[in-house]
């Protein structure tokens, strides 16, 4: 059963990737150089998403740092920021502030977040990076393949969340797609048992979201690719409306 209280939040990194394929070296401050982040961030929010998403990569490749400062500021809902485990965005973190910080694996030839984030064989560097986010009053969110050793391992490592990547089973065609959907629910319910909050996201779309809002225990969604495609065509309150009808369908 889908449940009303699913929240969506909307990564607009690929209104920031538009704008860098033009002016690579503009930065979120400079209004002349469009389509400006925030204006796509307000506009999400006019129609009712929760939060905003961000991923501010070491290489800068859409995101800027004057972008994260002027979302900070602008914003009235909640900000997420995606970073991989590197010391220079956790300073940027700290500085800047977001609600919450979503630890992703980072590598520089992806062309989006492919894996989850491997918590287990990660430990011993990922549990300074939480102790230090959680000390600041951030909230942190661990994106992980629904795999249960890698729920067991966020729960230790002090995650208030988990982010269950759902790239694999959005992919998988027949009974590839009945298992990976079997791990989702249940990863979903051993992060809920260990007392994790559950949000999913990669990949979702105005297709697969019926079946993704019957995941057990879902609080948050985070989409990004879709719906900034269709707000190409329809505009981004309208993009974001039709995903919240039917995340409430
Ligand atoms: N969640 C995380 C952790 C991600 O890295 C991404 C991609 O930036 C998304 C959600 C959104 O994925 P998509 O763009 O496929 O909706």
């Amino acid at each position: 059963m889908p449940h009303s209280k699913i929240s969506l939040g909307v990564n607009i990194d690929h209104v920031a990737t538009l704008r860098q394929s033009r002016y690579r070296a503009a930065t979120g401050g400079n209004l002349q150089a469009e389509p400006d982040p925030l204006l796509a961030a307000l506009a999400a929010e006019l129609a009712g998403a929760a939060g905003i998403t961000v991923h501010l990569r070491e290489d800068r490749r859409h995101i800027q740092d004057q972008d994260f400062v002027r979302l900070r500021e602008g914003i009235a809902t909640k900000l997420n920021l995606e970073m991989g485990n590197s010391p220079e965005i956790l300073q940027i973190a700290f500085k800047v502030g977001p609600e919450d910080v979503c630890l992703v694996p980072e590598n520089r030839q992806e062309i989006t977040t492919e894996g989850g984030l491997d918590c287990a064989g990660q430990y011993v560097s990922l549990l300074p990076t939480v102790n230090s986010l959680r000390s600041a009053g951030i909230r942190v969110s661990m994106f992980i393949a629904p795999d249960l050793k890698q729920v067991e391992t966020a729960a230790r490592l002090g995650a208030e969340f988990v982010e269950l990547h759902t790239g694999a089973f959005v992919n998988a065609l027949g009974l590839a797609a009945d298992e990976e959907w079997d791990r989702l629910v249940q990863a979903a319910h051993a992060a809920h048992e260990n007392g994790l909050g559950v949000n999913a996201g990669h990949g979702i779309n105005y297709s697969n979201i019926r079946k993704i809002v019957q995941l057990p225990h879902l609080r948050e969604l985070n989409i990004g690719h879709s719906i900034i495609s269709r707000s190409i065509l329809v505009g981004m309150e309208k993009a974001v409306r039709e995903m919240l009808e039917l995340i409430h369908e």
